[in-house]
Parts: structure tokens; sequence; C-alpha cells
């Protein structure tokens, strides 16, 4: 039996849980009814410890094995909050807010490391300490890292960490998980460039912006394809562009935004080198300025050897060989586990949620049938990794 026993007993409140947390989203730091509700049920499992507010609304519980303590301390994350979407399913648990949604699961994160929780602390099966990690702001506000700032590795002693993300169009009970990169830098840039408007038919006694920024959007592809080793990934994505307000006059300035993501360190940094160059270089050689706002978001998410290869060995006791992919491609999208994995070893692995609608997508759903999965691997990772006493 893959799935651990207990957890089978305990999928249908579970579900009750992701289906609560579900209805009732909450965005960013302002998670405070979840972080409430997982905070008291981390308290009614009988955790050592419940801690709140680490990180602004971060919640950590820690679950102390009874076998001899080997001084070993595994830290496990989930996320908590919700998105900025107008939910689309139509399902008797959909969101009773306007405008917020669970649609990247992080219900169905937080629901399973709490059955973790509760059967670790039921059980404890184990030597040492398992601390489970409730993050707020995993979409954009960078949580993972206000937790890390906050003093939670020292303060709770975590030797290890580790995350788990569902995915779309993958079998439920399957995992996947690679060594090294495993989702991208992800960092965002707005560029204004100030030429000087006028008359559209009297183009020489303007600084024409439109032209100019055609030349920027076009010459940061060019970092892409002419200025990167081919091996590397990198991505620069103009997604807006600002200007003009009707057809006989060129506009003052053009705003630009995008996106860039790249898969290690030095790509990204000599990406921002270069879009710094190019935006100024061409609006200077057309009497132009460019004001350029880059705004570094999450670092790559970068799964280390040792606790890759431990953690698909778990996973393969809860999925079976054969439902383990191992070396998976990484993702350009981006993750805050990255501060953890920064500031700590630990591995980022994905989970199948079989054939829903999309991550970010108004009608995809958290798979209830993953529970059992997502849960067991939790248990395996520590009873496993926690098995001995030290020698
Ligand atoms: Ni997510």
């Amino acid at each position: 039996m893959p799935v651990v026993n207990r957890v089978a007993e305990l999928h249908d409140e579970i579900t009750g849980w992701r289906r609560e947390f579900h209805s009732n989203p909450e965005l960013l730091y302002d998670v405070h009814e979840t972080a409430a509700s997982v905070a008291d049920k981390l308290t009614q499992f009988g955790c050592d410890e419940v801690a709140t507010g680490i990180g602004k609304t971060g919640v950590v519980g820690v679950i102390k094995g009874s076998k001899p303590d080997n001084g070993r301390v595994i830290g496990l994350r989930a996320d908590m909050d919700a998105l900025p979407i107008h939910e689309q399913t139509g399902l008797p648990h959909a969101s009773k807010v306007d405008g917020k949604m669970h649609a990247c699961g992080h219900d169905g994160h937080t629901a399973m490391l709490l059955g973790a929780a509760k059967y670790l602390a039921e059980t404890r099966n184990f030597a040492g300490t398992a601390v489970v990690i409730f993050q707020p702001a995993e979409e954009g506000g960078a949580g993972g890292k206000a937790m890390v700032d906050d003093g939670m590795m020292d303060r709770f002693g975590v030797d290890e960490v580790y995350g788990l993300h569902n995915i779309p169009g993958r079998d439920i009970g399957s995992f996947a998980i690679r060594s090294g990169p495993v989702m991208a830098a992800a960092d965002q840039f707005d560029i204004k460039i100030v030429g000087r408007g006028g008359h559209a038919a009297m183009p020489h006694l303007s600084v024409d912006p439109i032209v100019i920024a055609a030349q920027v959007v076009t010459g940061l592809q060019s970092i892409v394809s002419r200025t990167k080793n081919p091996i590397d990934s990198l991505v620069i994505s103009v997604t807006r562009i600002v200007a003009g307000t009707t057809h006989n006059v060129i506009p003052n300035e053009v705003n630009l935004s995008g996106t860039v993501r790249a898969l290690n360190e030095e790509v990204r940094q000599s990406a921002i080198e270069k879009l710094h160059a190019v935006a100024n270089g061409i609006a200077g050689a057309h009497s132009a300025t460019a004001e350029i706002d880059y705004q570094q978001g999450y670092p790559v998410t970068y799964n280390h050897d040792e606790q890759t290869e431990k953690a698909a060995r778990i996973a393969s006791i809860v999925a079976g060989e054969n439902g383990v992919e191992v070396g998976v491609p990484p993702v350009m999208g981006g993750e805050d586990f990255s501060f953890m994995l920064e500031a700590r070893p630990g591995a980022f692995i994905f989970m199948g949620n079989g054939d829903t609608a999309g991550l970010h997508h108004p009608e995809y759903d958290f798979n209830d049938e993953a529970i059992p999965y997502g849960c067991s691997y939790w248990i395996k990772l520590v009873e496993t990794l926690l098995e001995a006493p030290a020698n």
C-alpha cells in the first residue's frame, strides 16, 4: 500500500479543511483567518510548539519524535495565500469572496501538510523533530523570504527544508523532480523612454519615443538571442507598451513593462546589465533618455543534489519507481520557496494534480484525490529521514 493507511482514513477530514480554505481565500500577507485556522488545528493536534506571526502572518508547528532524539530537524513547507482572480468553477465549495480564489492549489498544500502534522503528532514514529511551515504571500509578496528574515531557520534549528507544488496535467499519485535549478528567477522591469512630443507631420522637430521604444523592444530580444550562451535559459518578455493619445501627435514618452526569467544567477545578472545598456544606449543614440526601474523578484529555485535524491527516493515509496520522474525539465515560473532553499539545503517536488485546468486559471481547482499522496510523501519524508537515532 503506497499511501499511508491512516492518511486514507483522514482523507475526508483533510478534504473538508481543503474546501473550507478554498471557500475563504485570502491574499498575500492578509491570510489572518487561514493562519488562525492552521494554528488552531496544530494546537489541537498536540504539536509541541505552535508559533504565529513569523514573517508577519506565517505559522510554524514543531513536532518531536518519540524515538531517542538524534538532534536532526526537517522543515516541511506549505503556502497559504490565494490569487486576485474571479473564480469560475461553479463548484459548491467555490470562493465566497469576489475577485479572490485559490487558483494555485495553496489550499491543498496547506490541507495536506496539516494532515501530515496530525498524523505525525499522533504517531511520533521518528527520531528528531519535524517543523511544519505555513507561509503567507507566495504569490508575489516574498512571504518565504519574510519568514527566513524573521529568523525561522535558526529559531527552530531547521537542518533541511522541503517544498511541494501540485502540477495540473500530471497523473494523480505521480511526482516529478530535478536536481539543480527547477524554477526560474523572476524579475520585472518598467522602462520609461522620454523623448520630446510634437506634431506628427513634423517629426524632425520632435524626439519620437515610439520609434525609440520599438527599437528597445527589439534590442531586448537580441540580449536573449545574441549575447547569451544558447545552452542557457533566459526569457525577456515586454508585456505592456503604453503611449500616445491620438493620430497626429507624437507623445512625449512611452512606458514599457515586462519580465525577465533565468535559471542561473550569472545569466540573470548579465541580462540585468545588458537590459540597462540596451535601453540607455538606444535612447541615448536618439537624444532621448531611458528611466529604468528594475525590480529583482524571486531568485532561482535551486534543488540541492543530496536532498533531491532523498526526496525522489521517498516519493517512489509513495508513487512507485515509475511514478517519479527524475530530471524533469525546469519551469520558467518563479517560486518563493527559493529563499528557503538559499537558507538551507532542501528540495522542491512537483506532484500530479490530474487533468484539471491550469494553475492561475479561473476554472482551476486543487484535486482532492491527490491529498493522500502529498500527505503520505510528507509523512514518509519525516519517518525515513529521521528514522534512526544519531550514531
Ligand atoms: Ni503556487
